[in-house]
């Protein structure tokens, strides 16, 4: 078993008084011109907290765009896991991913039924990736899978808007190629990934039936011959927006449905990233399912890409072997006392639960933790309201503080982010004064009670809106507009650490020059007195005296 027992820091005491870790979603640091909404937008407190003697450093992404899975599973786990992405590619390189129990399992169906895929047909590397889609077509058929049906959500969010149409065309190349190699492989749906299917923790499970409508019923809105025309087709509406396409079925010559799942079918949800699919695995694999009607459940053989969820092994079977994320710092702290309290809303709760815990629902302890998921706003894109629950979840905090019932209050503030996302600039420039008043009310709770604070954030997103060429200039596209970027940045992120709490003495250390996400963890430790594991990444600080 492990030894839970961490060893008490030889400066630092251990806190009594209660320490909040503030993530700001999509809020990293760029030059400060009009694309970057952190700058134009009125922030004054994380202005101070950059400025404020010198303690803001740059954690660097790694290679890839950071996503809030990366970053939050870093965060709380403080050490670096292969993830997801990683663990894909070298399954299909190897070849492995076709010996697991995953592959056998739905294979048992490819002599007399369709094999399904349905996700992300995007390059962005987030959820999916479409060069994963296409060795995953090549190796099936290669195994017996002789009829093939794939089920696409379009993007727009970690890649360009109207990119979709590019990934359906190449997508329909190798679905050609199959076919005349004598496979019956087609798109049998589609739909915009932030309107179909890919909804998370249970936001509005409205999204999932509309996909489940399509992709098991074969019944929607729209239909078309192919998906490639079905997306020109939508796009043509005014402000239609790949991440919001409605949902549409391919219909063969008779207008019928070409690809409804069926009893004996297998399935596979090729995302790699868990928090957008568990829903629809929930709905493919419960026998038990109230969320909505399915009206059918077929009886499939069905697995995930990977294993989504940890501690619900959902679902049971799966392609690729998760990272098994253990020992994270939460288990630690609550193993050592630490009273903790978690909150965000709820686009972004399972990021300071689900994903800090090393994708984990669930309690390490109910008697020492809270978890608290406030409401988000539903059916709407949220430049609509891009205060999202900023407010709430500071208040949220502050009571948690000023009750002294917690040690490490941890919240996400989820605006830059979501906001940033819909690439609508005046919005995301309201939505980072509301996630900085957030700040403001949680720092000045932890002026009155003598506590600590660290805020950081998870990932760039709002300091960068528009595309860029290598020097740096906004790239400006056919239509003569610049071109929007919705997606996350590779920029460095910002981390304070402060408050009255801070015993004097306490500083960043020079000499972690890679600093990054995965640092956090001990330093958080630190704070709360106790030195972090050996495996874990090194802290940020240090006690000069
Ligand atoms: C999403 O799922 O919304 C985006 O693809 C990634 O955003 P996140 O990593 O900030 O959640
Ligand atoms: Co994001």
């Amino acid at each position: 078993g492990t030894a839970w027992k961490l060893a008490d820091h030889p400066k630092l005491p251990e806190r009594s008084s209660p320490s909040p870790v503030v993530v700001l979603d999509g809020w990293a640091e760029a030059s400060p011109d009009k694309y970057n909404c952190i700058h134009v937008a009125d922030t004054p407190t994380m202005d101070s907290l950059r400025n404020a003697h010198g303690t803001a450093v740059g954690l660097p992404t790694d290679d890839d765009m950071g996503n809030s899975e990366v970053g939050h599973n870093a965060l709380g786990a403080g050490r670096i896991y292969a993830q997801g992405a990683k663990l894909v590619d070298l399954a299909l390189a190897s070849g492995k991913i076709y010996e697991d129990e995953g592959f056998n399992y739905i294979k048992e169906s490819f002599a007399n039924n369709t094999l399904h895929l349905i996700g992300l047909l995007s390059d962005g590397g987030v959820h999916s990736r479409l060069d994963q889609l296409q060795l995953l077509l090549k190796g099936a058929s290669e195994r017996g899978a002789k009829r093939i049906r794939v089920h696409v959500l379009t993007d727009g969010r970690d890649v360009v808007d109207g990119s979709s149409v590019g990934f359906a065309e190449t997508l329909e190349k190798d679905l050609a190629e199959l076919c005349g190699k004598g496979i019956d492989a087609q798109v049998a749906s589609g739909g915009g990934r932030m309107y179909v299917t890919m909804d998370r923790y249970e936001n509005d499970w409205e999204v999932v039936k509309r996909g489940w409508d399509a992709q098991v019923l074969g019944e929607a809105p729209h239909k078309f011959k192919s998906v490639v025309e079905g997306i020109k087709k939508l796009r043509e509406a005014p402000n239609a927006n790949d991440q919001y396409l409605p949902p549409f079925v391919i219909v063969d010559e008779n207008g019928k449905p070409v690809g409804p799942i069926m009893d004996g079918d297998a399935v596979v949800t090729f995302n790699f990233r868990a928090d957008r699919m568990t829903m629809l695995a929930q709905a493919l694999e419960y026998e038990k399912f109230d969320k909505f009607d399915r009206v059918r459940f077929p009886k499939i053989r069905y697995a995930g890409m990977l294993q989504y969820d940890g501690e619900l092994k959902l679902p049971s079977h799966y392609l690729v072997s998760p990272p098994l994320i253990e020992r994270t710092s939460g288990e630690y702290l609550v193993n050592n006392g630490i009273r903790t309290f978690a909150c965000s809303e709820t686009v972004k709760f399972g990021h300071v639960t689900f994903f800090w815990n090393g994708n984990r629902s669930g309690y390490f302890n109910s008697e020492l933790e809270e978890y608290v998921e406030i409401p988000s706003d539903s059916g709407i894109t949220f430049n609509v309201q891009p205060k999202m629950k900023a407010l709430e979840i500071g208040e949220k905090a502050r009571d948690a503080i000023l009750s002294r019932k917690f040690d490490q209050i941890r919240v996400n503030i989820p605006n830059g982010d979501m906001v940033g996302h819909t690439g609508d600039i005046e919005a995301t420039i309201v939505a980072c004064k509301a996630a900085d008043e957030a700040v403001k009310m949680i720092l000045d709770a932890i002026e009155q009670v003598g506590g600590i604070y660290v805020v950081t954030a998870d990932h760039g997103n709002a300091e960068d809106m528009v595309k860029r060429n290598k020097k740096g200039e906004p790239l400006v596209g056919k239509d003569g507009k610049v071109q929007i970027q919705t997606s996350h940045t590779l920029q460095p992120v910002p981390v304070a650490v402060g408050g009255p709490g801070l015993r004097g003495g306490v500083k960043f250390r020079k000499d972690v020059p890679n600093g990054g996400l995965a640092n956090v963890a001990a330093t958080v430790m630190n704070l709360h007195g106790f030195v972090a594991p050996d495996d874990y990444e090194t802290t940020l600080i240090e006690v000069v005296d």
